[in-house]
């Protein structure tokens, strides 16, 4: 399962060279971007190449990135949106990972970079007047060798057995049932999904032949409907290599248990 392996091994990188990506290799990346906006189809997301990675990472210094630390990097792309509804910022995401495997099998690392806190007029005057929200970009780029004796970042993930529920979600899966469904690796490997700020708010619920997916958030915050749409992509993919080839199928509901909150995102046919 080669996706599966890229989904285990794949991690946000942090640490740029400044070494530029040769023209043409960025030539055929703009041909990727737009192939990737072809085929969402709705003309609600835009994927910009920003070339002058100094430039931008100059302005964004000190804003960008969680916290104001903004990653350096050589380029970046920008996700535009034409507009904040929900299913455009999942399928933004949804594309921008299938992007981020694309560049993957073409050596380039990525980071994803949230801008959300950046004041609208100082996004205007780095990024261009024309732009309508860029909510997140991603740095792209080349990755600096790393010193051999130091242990990588790894960041922790949630177990399945506390992720999948059967029916609602008063029932944890049971693992063995799951394996002998043959789900086993699909829910073990999705789960390396990057999130923001490594959060996993994926929730999925079982049913018969259906896996519903939720996501878990605040009642004061609006669901991270940037993760769903990367989880999304994962998990078609994954059941791709296996022989499903179906796709999820938005659903919009709301689900509240034992206080928390639950947006209910899809279903997905086995
Ligand atoms: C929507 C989104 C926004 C993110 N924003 C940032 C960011 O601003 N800065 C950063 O360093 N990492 C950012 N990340 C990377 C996540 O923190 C990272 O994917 C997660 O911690 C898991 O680590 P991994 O990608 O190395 O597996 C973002 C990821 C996502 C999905």
């Amino acid at each position: 399962m080669i996706m599966a392996n890229f989904l285990k091994s794949r991690k946000s990188v942090r640490d740029f060279k400044k070494k530029k990506i040769d023209p043409n290799t960025l030539e055929e990346l703009t041909l990727n971007l737009k192939e990737f906006e072809n085929e969402e189809g709705s003309g609600n997301i835009k994927f910009r190449l920003y070339e002058n990675g100094e430039l931008l990472y100059g302005g964004l210094k000190g804003l960008g990135g969680y916290s104001g630390v903004m990653i350096e990097s050589p380029h970046y792309i920008l996700l535009e949106l034409k507009n904040d509804d929900d299913k455009t910022i999942i399928y933004s995401a949804y594309y921008a990972e299938k992007l981020i495997t694309k560049l993957n099998e073409m050596g380039i690392s990525t980071c994803w970079v949230s801008i959300l806190g950046v004041d609208e007029n100082k996004k205007k005057e780095i990024l261009g007047d024309d732009i309508v929200i860029v909510n997140h970009l991603l740095a792209i780029g080349y990755e600096k060798p790393k010193n051999p004796f130091v242990q990588d970042p790894f960041s922790e993930r949630i177990g399945v057995e506390d992720l999948v529920f059967e029916k609602g979600l008063d029932r944890l899966v049971d693992m063995e049932d799951l394996e002998t469904r043959g789900l086993g690796d699909l829910f073990f490997y999705a789960r390396f999904a990057p999130s923001t700020k490594n959060l996993q708010p994926w929730r999925f619920v079982l049913d018969g032949p259906i896996v519903k997916l939720l996501i878990a958030y605040k009642d004061t915050e609006r669901p991270l409907f940037e993760d769903a749409g990367i989880i999304m992509y994962y998990f078609e993919a994954l059941a791709n290599t296996q022989g499903i080839k179906n796709k999820w199928k938005l659903i919009d509901g709301n689900i509240k248990k034992a206080g928390l909150n639950y947006k209910y995102i899809g279903e997905y046919h086995l």
